[in-house]
């Protein structure tokens, strides 16, 4: 893991880790994950739960945190050790060892001792380690569990080792090592700051263009990708101008997020010439249309002909316009919906509109991209180069798609 470059790269104030930790013999491995992190200039707060305690001393954890450490609601002076500060306290949260109990609580959102809420509270990225013995770790409940906690959006559900456990057989269940998870604890504080600084313009959902006045020519596009990328953008620091049309989903509520509503074609366009001049990036993703009707009824079109014969004019193409007036700093991503020679078209229409990057989507019947929650996607970037994203839940694939957006804008 590439830590060494990420570590520079750190914004210099402190970072606050709080760690919990849960009853499994991992646990002593624990204190020597917080002289790491102490070493290296973070805050460390601790949560141990009731059978944590068997396994890592309080005084142990508070010496190398140099932190009173929490084990219940109330402390012995009957203070409420209120779970909400701790939550806003920290800028990432770990859980480590998490035995097979305290995955089931936290899957099923159980709430029976600090740590999980705090966990409940907590809305920035948990890291999730696991421990146990083998045959746990491989009972199907279990690993239903870890299913189900790895596909919520803030949870970093890391890896198991295989190793000697403490039962003296050997298998998978290990906890991976204080300096693999010190490594994405790293990264993660490193991709919440990578974009601070920078603006970007983000367009999400369908255009609709009216035929008269109660109806209109519209498509699927539910939004999700774009708003993803939006909160994710923000997530990571950014400041983000949402501009976007008819969405299936709610829209994000952040405080770097600025929402500007653009239902049809052109209201958008106008919207992101207007915005363009002052962001670093643009990612357009709305599914715009591409005709709009000519001549829109005043009022409501009566059934009165066997046919109605509509004008439609080619609406002006967002993308090319912005890959027109594009400075050398801005990064300029779009989307192509291809149906056949995916990656051929696509390029085609990187270099038609000068964009930097395009993200394809495979239309077909197994991967249908608009107004379902899977994607599959294919990057495709300047120098024709290609690789495919896989297939993924939507909130994920814009974790990727930012990624990629981040690693061409350090190019
Ligand atoms: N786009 C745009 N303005 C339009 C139409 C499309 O900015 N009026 C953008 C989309 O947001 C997307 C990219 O252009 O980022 C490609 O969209 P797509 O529908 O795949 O391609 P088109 O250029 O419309 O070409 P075609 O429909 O012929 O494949």
């Amino acid at each position: 893991m590439d830590v060494v470059e990420t570590n520079q790269k750190i914004n210099s104030s402190k970072k606050r880790v709080l760690i919990g930790i849960t009853g499994g013999i991992a646990a002593y491995k624990i204190p020597l994950l917080i002289r790491l992190l102490v070493q290296n200039n973070y805050e460390v707060k601790v949560i141990v739960t009731e059978s944590a305690q068997h396994f890592v001393t309080i005084e142990t954890l508070s010496v190398l945190s140099k932190n009173i450490v929490y084990k219940d609601f109330f402390n012995e002076k009957y203070e409420w050790n209120n779970h909400i500060h701790l939550a806003d306290w920290a800028d990432i949260m770990l859980i480590a060892p998490a035995t097979a109990n305290t995955l089931a609580k936290l899957a099923y959102g159980y709430c029976d001792n600090l740590l999980l809420a705090t966990y409940l509270s907590y809305t920035k990225k948990v890291i999730i380690a696991p421990a146990m013995d083998a045959e746990m770790w491989e009972h199907p409940t279990v690993q239903e569990n870890i299913k189900t906690l790895k596909e919520r959006k803030n949870n970093i559900v890391l890896p198991v080792e295989y190793g000697e456990l403490a039962s003296g057989i050997k298998g998978w269940g290990r906890m991976v090592e204080p300096d693999f998870i010190f490594n994405v604890i790293q990264k993660v504080i490193f991709k919440a700051n990578q974009f601070n600084n920078k603006k970007a313009l983000v367009t999400a959902g369908a255009t609709y263009e009216p035929i008269d006045p109660v109806r209109f020519i519209g498509n699927r596009s539910s939004g999700k990708t774009g708003i993803a990328i939006a909160e994710e953008l923000a997530q990571r620091g950014g400041e983000v101008y949402l501009i976007y049309g008819h969405i299936q989903v709610p829209l994000p509520h952040h405080p770097n997020i600025y929402p500007i509503f653009a239902g049809t074609a052109q209201v958008m366009y106008d919207a992101c010439v207007k915005y363009f001049g002052e962001v670093d990036l643009a990612v357009l993703s709305a599914a715009v249309a591409d005709y709009t009707v000519e001549n829109v009824a005043t009022s409501k079109i009566k059934k009165e002909n066997d046919n109605l014969v509509l004008h439609l004019a080619k609406t002006k193409d967002i993308l090319k316009t912005l890959g027109e007036q594009k400075k050398t700093h801005q990064l300029l991503v779009g989307f192509a919906l291809e149906t056949e020679n995916v990656i051929e078209n696509a390029y085609k229409k990187l270099i038609l509109k000068n964009a930097d990057i395009i993200f394809a989507n495979i239309s077909s019947a197994e991967n249908p991209a608009f107004n379902v929650d899977e994607n599959e996607l294919i990057v495709i970037s300047k120098d024709g180069i290609s690789k495919s994203l896989g297939k993924h839940k939507k909130y994920i694939l814009a974790e990727k798609i930012v990624d990629e957006i981040a690693d061409q804008l350090k190019k």
